[in-house]
């Protein structure tokens, strides 16, 4: 993640949290949640976690008993999710700073590294939501992932991208226009690699190592094709 990304979401935390938040984007993080079939007890990790949007989602599904690590590079998202954290009271949720595609986490030393313990049985787990958009190459970051969840952990992607839904097509301009007011430096006015193509080429780049990681793997649209979620089981 470049210093720029960084300097963008630490302005724009507060803002950020209010639209991840909104009615609507709720049902695609509650979706995200269920495709990672969680269970009371179980850990699950979620890469970019920002201001905590999807924490409440994780947390009740893996009960009191469960744990919940979230990673971020931006102290600024962190400070958010922190405060969320401390304002519900939530024991079992842990927010680490560090570069999720190279997570300080290793499966053998995940009690070390968080210190507070996952009932020594791992990562059962992970969850990236609009991220994978990030990463200059993702497949390889999601084929790490997924050998730190090895066989039988449950990932999962959301991501927002451009839809092949003809449906969807007036509302391009817009999406692409979101794609830049939101991809530092946003005053560009003319790109020789547009970044909602470059967004494009990386979710289904990421969505892809998924399946490829996968022996039985699901997606599902939503938002009229404007959001992805890709979602499996590690062979
Ligand atoms: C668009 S926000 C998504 C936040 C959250 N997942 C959500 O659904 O609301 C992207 C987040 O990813 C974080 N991020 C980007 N690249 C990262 C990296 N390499 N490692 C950790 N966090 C990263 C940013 O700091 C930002 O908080």
């Amino acid at each position: 993640m470049t210093d720029d990304l960084q300097a963008f979401y630490g302005r724009w935390a507060r803002l950020y949290d209010r639209i991840a938040r909104f009615p609507g984007v709720g049902a695609w993080r509650a979706a995200a949640a269920d495709a990672l079939a969680l269970e009371p007890g179980d850990t699950v990790l979620e890469m970019g976690c920002g201001t905590g949007a999807n924490l409440p989602y994780l947390r009740e599904r893996v009960g009191p008993e469960g744990q919940v690590i979230g990673i971020d590079l931006t102290a600024g998202m962190l400070d958010v999710a922190r405060e969320r954290v401390e304002r519900r009271g939530w024991k079992n949720v842990s927010l680490i700073r560090a570069d999720a595609s190279r997570p300080p986490i290793a499966a053998s030393a995940v009690d070390h590294a968080i210190g507070e313990g996952t009932n020594g049985k791992g990562i059962d787990a992970v969850l990236a939501s609009f991220l994978s958009g990030m990463f200059a190459d993702p497949a390889p970051v999601i084929e790490e992932w997924c050998s730190l969840l090895g066989p039988g952990g449950r990932i999962c992607l959301l991501d927002a991208t451009r839809s092949a839904d003809r449906r969807a097509l007036p509302l391009d301009m817009t999406f692409r226009a979101f794609v830049v007011a939101s991809t530092p430096p946003t005053w560009q006015l003319r790109y020789d690699d547009p970044p909602w193509r470059a967004l494009e080429a990386r979710v289904e780049s990421a969505h892809d190592a998924v399946r490829r990681c996968c022996g039985t793997y699901g997606a599902d649209r939503f938002a009229l094709g404007f959001v992805r979620l890709t979602y499996g089981v590690v062979e």
